[in-house]
């Protein structure tokens, strides 16, 4: 039997070439919904399953791929769509695709910090409503960035990629990590570890890179966002349920932040109402990884990890390799490189 993999949406080049060359890849070629991945999976079993960020595989849905599933091959960095404990307790990996989108990602995050702290998007609007009547002393005016102090909460990968940018503009930086990560060695000493509370009161700039868990789901709530300056700027790249979104979006309308930058939200695609009435806020629709090269790379890292489970080893970028501790299954073709 050859083996299969199933991609909800069709994945960009070079995932199709390479996955097809191993084994057949079946596209849905749209969202599934709980009920659909369950009842697909059920009708005709496969080897991999490809989901999108927005479709949650949870314990149920992995039932339903049976024995034959052995892995999860996600088209993102972040996992919170899967259930990764009930994954491991059924032996079937999770891989995702880290690195590869941290430059992009952390250009998207300074790019809606500057937005926010020019008025660049609510200028543009002035501009194509034709109400720029020319320059004058206080139009529009914003927040520096040079020499602001810029805290960010989550310091891996992206958090530290934004760090660098953000030294470029001449910020000064501090961050948070419950999970005290390493710090790269061009950015030690120039970057310091700052309580949570220290931070939402201190910084000018507040910039979000974690990954959403228990422990970050409205992490900036109501309390977190009356103790930031009211001069502030918050910026989410990382997931949507990391800031109580209504409660963010009072704050903006009542001034007690400056403004906002945001790339991901609670209820995609849906926003808390009233948000897109905020002149204060920069709103793009979850691009932060979204250039031709980065997906491209995560689209060979998700075919890759794919494939590796498919050669029996642990994928390359595997978040629970302690779903094989007890064994991986069989090989089912030759191993990629
Ligand atoms: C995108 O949001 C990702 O997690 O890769």
């Amino acid at each position: 039997m050859a083996p299969e993999v199933l991609c909800t949406l069709a994945l960009p080049k070079p995932f199709p070439a390479l996955v097809s060359d191993a084994a057949t890849l079946r596209t849905a070629g749209h969202l599934m919904s709980r009920d659909e991945l369950v009842s697909e999976l059920r009708e005709r079993p496969v080897d991999v399953l490809c989901p999108q960020l927005r479709e949650s595989v949870d314990g149920i849905v992995l039932d339903a791929g049976g024995s034959r599933l052995r892995c999860v091959s996600l088209f993102a960095v972040g996992f919170n769509n899967v259930d990764v404990d009930a994954a491991t307790g059924r032996g079937v990996v999770v891989a995702n695709t880290p690195g590869v989108l941290t430059n992009a990602t952390a250009d998207c995050a300074m790019g809606l910090m500057l937005a926010a702290a020019r008025n660049l998007c609510e200028g543009d609007r002035e501009v194509r409503a034709g109400r720029f009547a020319g320059w004058e002393p206080e139009y529009l005016l914003g927040q520096d960035v040079s020499g602001a102090l810029l805290g960010v909460i989550g310091f891996g990968r992206i958090g530290q990629a934004v760090a660098r940018r953000a030294l470029g503009f001449s910020m000064r930086v501090v961050y948070f990590d419950s999970t005290d990560p390493p710090v790269a060695e061009d950015l030690q000493g120039r970057v310091s570890p700052t309580p949570l509370d220290t931070l939402l009161r201190e910084a000018d700039v507040i910039t979000l890179h974690t990954p959403l868990t228990e422990e970050t789901h409205h992490l900036i709530d109501e309390p977190a966002l009356r103790t930031m300056k009211d001069s502030a700027i918050l910026v989410n790249t990382s997931r949507g349920p990391v800031i109580d979104e209504a409660t963010l979006a009072r704050a903006l309308r009542e001034g007690w932040i400056a403004g906002a930058g945001l790339d991901v939200y609670e209820n995609e695609p849906e926003l808390a109402p009233g948000l897109t009435e905020c002149a204060n806020v920069v709103l793009s629709p979850h691009l932060g990884s979204a250039t031709i090269k980065t997906r491209a790379a995560m689209a060979e890292l998700c075919a890759l990890n794919a494939l590796d489970a498919l050669a029996g080893q642990t994928p390359r970028h595997c978040v629970n390799p302690e779903a094989w501790a007890r064994g991986a299954p069989p090989p089912l073709i030759h191993a990629a490189t």
